[in-house]
């Protein structure tokens, strides 16, 4: 029987590039079209069936996520952990962080400023998780940005490159990384790099050379929602592609109720 998979978001960092408007919240908690942000990821993870999701937040917003998502999703059977990451270490502090709540069970991964319009087919090949690691690879016409995956002629994965000068390939690395429980011990041995963060691409290198890890190439639209301009852009692509009706009905009811709470709350406070 292959293990049990439990889902993280990963919603800490400084967002930087959106201040001021992360002075006064989380990039995550930004709307993006109909939605705060932090959704879109949790998404994919419930339509995965995933029923546990620890959330990783930075010190000053953990108070926002828990009104937000403290309670929408109990009656549904799906479990919220939250966690404070003091400072933003880098990606694969994820699983430092998370070393507890992940355990001996294999661990999905999603960046909090993800976007994907295929929130199904990404669904599915999670599901299908057995072991080793596992990334989603998208075609860029800018590849110098990214981690970049080299694919030989059968289409298996031989390198990743991080923003390299020439890259081997327009195939970029995207925010979601599936990975076994291996992952915690391998994020502990990781030194931080040149930016003094540690990299989740390192981790990738890591089960590459392992000759674990699968890179699925994606269609559709992905955008992370880190700039004002993406951020813009998000909204717009969430709507034009109608990405914003192609939610789990879980999440579709529990925003749902949440509303009605909220405007059940509103005229009280009227009366
Ligand atoms: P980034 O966009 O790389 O970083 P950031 O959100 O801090 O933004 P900026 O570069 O503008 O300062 O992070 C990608 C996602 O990962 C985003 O959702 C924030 C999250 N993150 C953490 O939660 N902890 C971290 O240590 C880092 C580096 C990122």
């Amino acid at each position: 029987m292959s293990k049990k998979i439990k889902g993280i978001i990963l919603a800490g960092g400084t967002a930087t590039r959106l201040f001021p408007l992360t002075a006064t919240t989380s990039k995550q908690l930004l709307p993006v079209y109909d939605k705060q942000m932090i959704f879109y990821p949790l998404n994919i993870l419930i339509k995965a069936g995933i029923k546990e999701i620890l959330i990783i937040v930075a010190p000053d917003h953990s108070g926002q996520f828990l009104n937000l998502l403290g309670s929408i999703f109990e009656k549904y059977n799906i479990h919220l952990e939250f966690k404070v990451q003091k400072v933003p270490k880098g990606l694969a502090d994820a699983f430092i962080v998370g070393e507890n709540f992940i355990d001996n069970d294999n661990v999905a991964m999603v960046l909090g400023d993800n976007i994907f319009e295929d929130s199904t087919r990404l669904a599915q090949d999670i599901k299908s998780f057995k072991k080793g690691g596992m990334i989603f690879a998208k075609e860029v016409s800018d590849p110098e940005r990214f981690g970049i995956v080299e694919f030989d002629k059968n289409g298996k994965a031989i390198s990743i490159e991080e923003k390299p000068e020439k890259p081997k390939s327009r195939y970029c690395v995207t925010g979601i990384y599936v990975y076994d429980s291996d992952v915690v011990k391998i994020a502990k041995r990781l030194s931080p790099s040149g930016r003094g963060e540690i990299e989740v691409t390192d981790i990738n290198k890591k089960y590459l050379k392992m000759k674990k890890l699968a890179v699925n190439k994606i269609k559709g639209a992905w955008l992370d929602a880190g700039t004002f301009d993406s951020l813009l852009e998000a909204g717009a692509v969430v709507k034009e592609k109608k990405i914003y009706k192609d939610f789990d009905p879980i999440i579709n009811k529990a925003i749902k109720e949440f509303n009605e709470e909220l405007k059940a709350l509103a005229k009280k406070r009227l009366i």
